[in-house]
Parts: C-alpha cells; structure tokens; sequence
C-alpha cells in the first residue's frame, strides 16, 4: 500500500477518545496494520515492541497515553487518580529509557495534572486538558519537523548524495520527520537527492522503513548494509549524512541508533559533514554529557534469529545487543533544531536555543 509521509499517522486519538490508534511499525513494510491500544499494558509493550518508534512519535503517543489512562482514572478521588497517574507514567518510562522524548512528554503531562490539582478542578477536568495537552504535543511535533525539515534543506543541493541512519521520517515522528526531512520537502520542491539508507541492523529501521517511506515519496533510495559507508564515502558517493537523535545532552553530545557513531567517525575522515537533526524536545539539559545516556539493551534474539530462517551463529555463542550508541559532538558539523541551526560551541548554542523551552513538573 502507498502510504506517504503525507497521510502516514503513525499515532492518533480514536474519535471515542477511549484509545490510541497506532500504525504497527513492526509489521512495515510488508503489511499496513493499525491497532487500538486502551490499556496500560497495551501502551507499555507498544513501545517496548517497537510497533510505536521514533523518539518524537513516542513522545506523542505517550501524552495521549497520560490523557486515555486518566480519563479511566475519573471515579477516583484527586488523591487517588494523582497516584494512579504518577505510577502509570513512571512504568510507561520504563519501557525504553534512551529517547527522552518519553519521559519529556510524561513529566509534561504530569505538570499539567499538577496544576489542575493547585486549581482544585476534578480529575474529570484535568483529563479535559490532559487531552488538549496531548493534542498540542501532536501538534507541535508536525510544526517542529515543519521547521527542521526547511533548515536542514538549506543546506543541501540539488544532486546531493546524503547517507542516512535508521529511519528519523515520518514514522518516526508525526509528519516529515527529522533526519529525513530536508530529502522529503527538497523531493516536493523538484531537488533530486541519491539517498543511500543503512539497513540498520539488528532491527532493520533503514531498510523496512526509511526505504518504505522514500520510495513512497518518489526519492531515489538505495539500501545498504551497515558495513558500506566508508567505501561510499570513499567514491564521493557521500555530501552529507543525516541522522535523527533520541537525546542530545547539554554540551551536544547525541544519542541515536546504534551504528550512528561510527558512521560520524567515518565522515570526519572523508571531510564529509555530518548533521543531526531533531526538535528541543530531544535536548536533555538535565543530562551535561553523553556518558551520562542510559543505552537501552535489547533482546539477544534479535541479532540471533530474528530474521533467519534458522540460527545463523553456532549454538552457546553469545549476542550483545545496545540499541543506541552516543555520537561525541566534536564529530557534528551542526545539530539542526526547530530553534535554530546550532553550530559549535554546543554548550553555549544549546542553552542559547533552548531558554524559556522547559516545560512540565519542575
Ligand atoms: O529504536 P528506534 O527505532 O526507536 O530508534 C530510532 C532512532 O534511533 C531514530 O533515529 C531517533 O529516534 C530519531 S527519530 C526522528
């Protein structure tokens, strides 16, 4: 099915206002298959399972999360719904600790609570602006990818060869994306990029979906393994890599998918810029530096056998499996935001942006 960026919702309130709808990114390419999440449980393992990815998707999904938990939370007394709000937000953290766009848009949800309850409204209130809330965390994500994709199009030129790592497009987000951005709005502006995607293992985000989302679009789009970026970059292949983030620390180091890091190293061999992209929602500036980002560990399996018909490792060999690695921010040529394009020195670039940005529980 042809879904584009255009009309790609990977995350939505039901009309009922009782559950989430979720485009199941674990069943892309080969299937288009939308589930009704209303539980819990539902949402945590949605997030763990990766069927919702992408650090501004999970962010989203996870205010409309805080909205649909609390509106089952109404009978309760304030005490009571404030607890059961509380402990629901911090299991959904849980779930996946390296992209803080999560625990961003928890923290957020959980400050409006806190501000209904200062006001004295009923829970059913504060559940009225936990959805309006949710609403403008949507909203805002579409504006802010808007905002990236046009900056970080300025930097490219007709023809560019661009390398990209995992899939930051509009799965990943709500609409356009980050890292892929500038290649989706060049594409409707008549700019014709070669995009060269790293399959992404263990997972497979490039090849499954950024190859999904820019063959959809029209772009001219090859896959390749991970493995293949600095022969690429070696022929001239390569202007410029782009790449998503899923925490950018205060002094500009960023964590992204595993496989980022090296990529970066390779382009600062062949001169080659590399540019991360993402909105302030992303910036932690709780977190000053990089070796500070938890990395989330996945299942061993899904390097083993995940896509093998049969194992392809001899038995009793072991698998370690982070599912993010930390770029050092000397190897950035620039972090492309919503705020601004921020160039070194980070630190000071990235307190810049990011005044009067902090919102949510203090
Ligand atoms: O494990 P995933 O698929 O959620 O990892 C996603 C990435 O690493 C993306 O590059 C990042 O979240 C930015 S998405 C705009």
């Amino acid at each position: 099915m042809a879904l584009t960026y255009k009309d790609t919702d990977p995350v939505r309130l039901s009309e009922d206002r009782k559950s989430i709808i979720i485009l199941d990114q674990t069943k892309l390419p080969g299937e288009v298959v939308y589930q009704s999440i209303d539980t819990l449980d539902g949402m945590y393992d949605a997030i763990k399972t990766l069927a919702v990815r992408g650090a501004p998707c999970i962010g989203v999904f996870a205010g409309y999360c805080m909205a649909v938990l609390a509106s089952g939370y109404c009978g309760l007394d304030t005490e009571d719904f404030v607890k059961k709000l509380e402990a629901d937000g911090e299991y959904l953290n849980s779930s996946r600790p390296t992209a803080v766009n999560l625990s961003w848009a928890v923290k957020r949800q959980l400050g409006i609570m806190d501000s209904g309850m200062k006001s004295g409204i009923s829970p059913e209130r504060i559940t009225d602006r936990l959805f309006d809330e949710a609403a403008a965390i949507h909203e805002e994500d579409i504006r802010m990818c808007m905002k990236i994709a046009e900056q970080g199009l300025s930097l490219l030129k007709d023809g560019d060869g661009l390398l990209t790592h995992c899939n930051a497009g509009a799965l990943a987000t709500t609409r356009y994306g980050t890292g892929l951005g500038p290649i989706l709005l060049g594409r409707e502006r008549g700019y014709n990029f070669h995009v060269y995607s790293d399959e992404t293992r263990p997972l497979l985000q490039g090849a499954r979906l950024t190859a999904f989302e820019l063959v959809n679009a029209g772009v001219d789009e090859t896959v390749v393994c991970d493995n293949m970026a600095s022969l690429l970059m070696k022929q001239g292949k390569i202007q410029a890599v782009l790449v998503g983030c899923d925490r950018i620390a205060a002094n500009g180091d960023a964590a992204n998918k595993i496989g980022t890091s090296g990529v970066a190293i390779i382009a600062r061999y062949y001169g080659i810029p590399f540019y991360v992209l993402g909105p302030y929602s992303t910036i932690d500036l709780d977190t000053p530096k990089g070796d500070d980002i938890v990395i989330e560990t996945r299942d061993p399996e899904e390097i083993g056998s995940l896509w093998y018909e049969k194992p392809m490792a001899p038995r009793g060999a072991k698998f370690y499996n982070p599912a993010f690695d930390v770029t050092d921010h000397s190897l950035i040529t620039a972090i492309i935001t919503d705020r601004g394009i921020l160039r070194p020195p980070y630190d000071k670039a990235i307190a810049g942006a990011m005044i009067g940005k902090k919102r949510g529980r203090k």
